[in-house]
């Protein structure tokens, strides 16, 4: 097929991107996202600031906007994020303890059931593991709250939208060998032991030149899937320009292809300009809209 979803869904997969609700007035932005891919993640719309802005007070205008789009374009919907250290409003960010430990639980059950129905996964928790060689969970006001955030997190969201699938997401849990990976996978293998509601690993692959793409990509990928979860890699973008970087997207094209519970990817943003990157050209089209050496070869692999 000559776009990346219908090819993606050739192999029994899809291709996503995330979505800025201020750029679907931009016809050019509209017209490559509705061509090339058939997964959306709003990219900041769904988030805990944007959708709850005062305690028991929702707001899903912004969310609704890129969930139409998608739903009117008959593409698929990823739901990004329940529950977060980051984006979360001024009056969460000021609790701790037993109360913010229900304001969480209710916001992970209200939006949940908000969007019942219309979700193909939800990144329930996201980011929740320190970066380093301590394998440790980070520590946030959620954290605080007690180590089973996570997954009364997930059973909220289980008991209020029981069709979607519900992720754990992540970044720098890419290299097998990372404290990071291994804590994540150690989680995961513990919620499928105890029967905590977990369908899938969303691994963000934001990579640069600090942060490669590991070679043993695959390994992590596979190792993940074979605790019985599905693997899907939700945010990526590759720092870098021409060969070199087409070789990493090819790369971890063929990852995912090479394990049958990778089921899809998500690129963060469809053009270089639209990139929350401050500087670089790390997407799959430059600023004109151009498809770039890095399109041509995950098409190419696909
Ligand atoms: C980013 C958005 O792209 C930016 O627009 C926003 O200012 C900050 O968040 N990991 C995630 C995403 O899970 O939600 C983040 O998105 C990028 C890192």
């Amino acid at each position: 097929a000559s776009t990346l979803g219908a090819s993606a869904a050739e192999r029994g997969r899809y291709f996503g991107t995330a979505i800025a609700g201020s750029r679907l007035s931009d016809s050019q932005y509209t017209t490559i996202a509705n061509r090339e891919f058939n997964m959306i993640s709003a990219e900041n719309e769904m988030k805990l600031d944007a959708t709850e802005p005062n305690q028991n007070q929702f707001t899903f205008g912004s969310g609704d906007q890129i969930a139409n789009w998608a739903l009117n374009n008959g593409k698929r919907l990823r739901g990004h994020t329940l529950a977060w250290h980051s984006q979360q409003p001024g009056w969460m960010q000021r609790m701790e303890g037993s109360s913010l430990r229900s304001a969480m639980l209710n916001h992970v059950t209200r939006v949940a059931t908000y969007y019942r129905g219309k979700i193909y996964a939800w990144d329930v928790v996201n980011e929740a593991f320190a970066d380093g060689s301590s394998g440790a969970r980070r520590d946030s006001n959620l954290q605080r709250t007690g180590n089973d955030w996570i997954e009364a997190a997930f059973r909220a969201a289980r008991a209020a939208d029981p069709n979607a699938k519900l992720c754990y997401n992540d970044y720098n849990t890419d290299n097998w060998s990372h404290a990071k990976t291994q804590a994540v996978y150690r989680m995961v293998q513990d919620f499928k032991s105890r029967g905590v509601p977990i369908d899938c690993v969303g691994f963000q692959a934001h990579f640069n030149s600090g942060n490669p793409v590991p070679s043993n990509y695959h390994t992590t990928l596979q190792n993940f899937a074979d605790l019985g979860v599905d693997v899907q890699i939700t945010e990526l973008d590759i720092e870098g320009s021409g060969t070199s970087q087409a070789d990493q997207y090819r790369g971890i094209v063929q990852a995912c292809l090479a394990v049958t519970r990778c089921n899809g990817i998500t690129v963060w943003g469809v053009r270089d300009s639209d990139s929350w990157r401050a500087s670089g050209t790390p997407l799959l089209f430059n600023g004109n809209g151009q498809k770039k050496a890095a399109y041509d070869a995950v098409l190419a692999q696909l």
